[in-house]
């Protein structure tokens, strides 16, 4: 058993309490929203009531009265605040100064690198990245990040408790933007901007195109086997052919900051590169969830086989 502190009881720190307790570890919770923290236990139960599991380790999940309180007594501290950098390196500063000198500080920032979120901790050995996917209790990659000064026994040791809770953690060796699913997710999204902003598509032929080609193939094909698949050879054809004419700015794309500098933010505003109600929203959000616990169950089939 771990004492794990959780700062942050937002979207992504309520799944990671939930995940942590139903692994038998004890978990603090920390936000200085009183409704984020008041409404921690609902939360949990609502979403293992959604998942049809038990809500037995909700009994291991408390809620801190202060960041001082919670870090205390962790052995490891998990930071799902925010993703302000400003906030994140005061938050780390503040967890140091509470937080015993062999607990592990992990933050799981989506993109930010993690020598820059723990530019302020003095003792950067035990410092991590653990990015967790959203909702952490049904996707299973955590990317755990070293940084330059990480020791690597914490990167091992954070690895095996992952593992032990279930997860598919993967080492990240170097501490670079957006690690590797962002990076690789983020490319995908670039295109898909500029195709729809170059007129060559709309944006629901983006997303048709997508979920009914190799989206249905990513979660057991990945793109590196994919390109053994077809062969190299052809990979290097299809290379020479199409990659100088592929989106490479380094900007985000005048069409994505022309939606946000006129409030159409998508589902916060019901508009965004697409039109929404809330039926549409709830739709897809249960569709999601849905699909995810059925792959679940399917590739845990597939794997007992
Ligand atoms: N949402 C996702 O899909 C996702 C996936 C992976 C990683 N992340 C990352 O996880 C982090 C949290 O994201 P989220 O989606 O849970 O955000 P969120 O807005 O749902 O939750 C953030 C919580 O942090 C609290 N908070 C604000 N200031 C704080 C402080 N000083 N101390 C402690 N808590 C504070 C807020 O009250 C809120 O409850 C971000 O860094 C985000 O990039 C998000």
């Amino acid at each position: 058993m771990v004492r794990v502190a959780i700062i942050g009881a937002g979207l992504m720190g309520h799944g990671l309490a939930l995940v942590f307790a139903q692994g038998g570890h004890e978990v603090w919770v920390t936000d200085p929203q009183a409704d984020a923290l008041d409404s921690l236990h609902v939360r949990v139960k609502a979403t293992l009531a959604s998942l049809g599991k038990t809500d037995d380790c909700v009994s291991r999940i408390h809620a801190a009265s202060s960041l001082e309180d919670a870090v205390s007594r962790a052995e490891l501290v998990v930071e799902a605040a925010p993703e302000k950098l400003e906030l994140k390196q005061a938050l780390f500063e503040r967890i140091e100064a509470a937080a015993s000198m062999s607990c592990i500080l992990a933050s799981n920032t989506s993109v930010i690198p993690i020598t820059q979120v723990m530019a302020k901790v003095k003792y950067k050995a035990r410092a991590l990245g653990t990015h967790w996917w959203n909702p952490p209790y049904l996707v299973p990659l955590v990317e755990v990040i070293q940084t330059a000064e990480t020791e690597p026994s914490i990167v091992t040791r954070m690895m095996k408790l992952l593992a032990d809770l279930g997860k598919v953690p993967v080492h990240v060796k170097k501490d670079v933007p957006g690690f590797v699913g962002n990076r690789l997710q983020h490319a995908l999204w670039r295109e898909a901007i500029s195709l729809i902003e170059h007129g060559v598509c709309d944006a629901e032929t983006v997303d048709l195109v997508v979920k009914n080609s190799f989206g249905r193939r990513l979660a057991v094909l990945g793109p590196i086997e994919n390109a053994d698949l077809v062969g190299t050879d052809l990979t290097l054809d299809i290379h020479n052919q199409v990659l100088a004419s592929l989106e490479d700015a380094h900007q985000p794309s005048p069409y994505l900051q022309k939606l946000v500098a006129d409030g159409q933010l998508g589902f916060k505003t019901d508009r965004g590169f697409k039109i929404w109600d809330t039926s549409k929203k709830d739709k897809l959000r249960k569709k999601v969830t849905e699909h995810l616990k059925a792959i679940s169950a399917l590739l845990e089939e597939q794997n007992a086989i």
